[in-house]
């Protein structure tokens, strides 16, 4: 008979996020009674299935948490000209405070152009070179990537000691893996961590993340890490989303994460699932920006 495993506890991202945006509506409804209602504007060319969930989400967030806004759906072969026209439009008007053109983008078109276009102090997804800078000095007057802010706040909420810690992320893109480390390795609270990026040159991996206190995996890899490579007792942050064949299902497919689930919890001692785990804070934390940035034009 195997030993009985406890298992880890889990992270409830929805519950968690629920909290966030009720904040987030309490602050747009104070920001709309002085005058100002929080706007976010979200652009979606094309018909990819995923991100029109993605934008559909964000969209019925926004508007439960009393923002205004709008999402302009574009046809596939929108050029990247017609684009940045609408993207100016939204630059220049002054009830949008958020602007989010959802990403990936049609072949035809440049995600840095696209991105660049956009005013810095609307930019609520955090990708902007301004806002990218602001995050690696430690300035924090600009936005942090929603997807990464979600996970350091899910961490600083259950109490999780980053100070110090050995935190390992695998993934270095430029929406999770690059900003987390930033927003890690910074000084002060839910950071002062000491941190390690892996990517797939990466010699060994296994090595680097049976260091980790808290292992953050932003790969895009199904289950790709196992109960071998966790330290027992380490927390861990899944931020994959992956589709999955699985007949069982009505829809024929499944969504995991980037961790087995069912093997890491018997080691870890505290893990997000896949879906409820860090999906819904990063709507939760698109919200949060957007108030700041309406918030902004009040204060200077
Ligand atoms: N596509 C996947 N995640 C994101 C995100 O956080 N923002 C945008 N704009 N596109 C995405």
């Amino acid at each position: 008979m195997p030993a009985e495993v406890a298992g880890a506890a889990l992270i409830d991202g929805k519950e968690l996020a629920e909290r966030i945006r009720a904040d987030v509506a309490l602050e747009s409804a104070a920001l709309a009674a002085r005058g100002v209602t929080p706007g976010l504007s979200v652009v979606l060319v094309g018909d990819d299935p995923a991100s029109a969930v993605y934008v559909g989400a964000k969209e019925k967030a926004s508007r439960e948490a009393g923002m205004a806004g709008e999402t302009i759906r574009l046809p596939v072969d929108t050029t990247q000209a017609q684009l940045l026209a609408i993207v100016e439009r939204l630059n220049a008007d002054p009830r949008v405070h958020g602007i989010l053109v959802q990403m990936p983008l049609p072949r035809q078109i440049d995600p840095d152009t696209v991105i660049r276009h956009i005013r810095p102090d609307k930019d609520v997804d955090g990708f902007h070179p301004v806002n990218v800078g602001k995050l690696l000095i430690g300035h924090t007057d600009g936005f942090a990537p929603c997807t990464p802010a979600g996970v350091q706040r899910m961490l600083m909420e259950y109490g999780v000691e980053t100070r110090g810690a050995e935190v390992v992320v695998i993934g270095r893109s430029t929406i999770v893996g690059k900003p987390m480390a930033a927003l890690l390795m910074q000084p002060g609270a839910g950071a002062d961590a000491t941190v390690t990026v892996c990517h797939s040159r990466t010699r060994d991996l296994a090595a680097h993340t049976r260091r980790a206190d808290i292992l953050i995996v932003a790969a895009g890899r199904a289950r790709m890490v196992t109960a071998d490579m966790v330290k027992p007792g380490a927390v861990v942050i899944d931020v994959g989303m992956n589709r999955i064949p699985d007949a069982t299902t009505k829809s024929g497919t499944r969504l995991v994460g980037d961790v087995d689930f069912d093997g890491v919890r018997r080691v870890a001692s505290l893990i997000t699932p896949v879906p409820g785990g860090v999906g819904p804070m990063t709507i939760a934390m698109l919200l949060h920006n957007t108030v700041r940035a309406a918030a902004r034009t009040l204060d200077g």
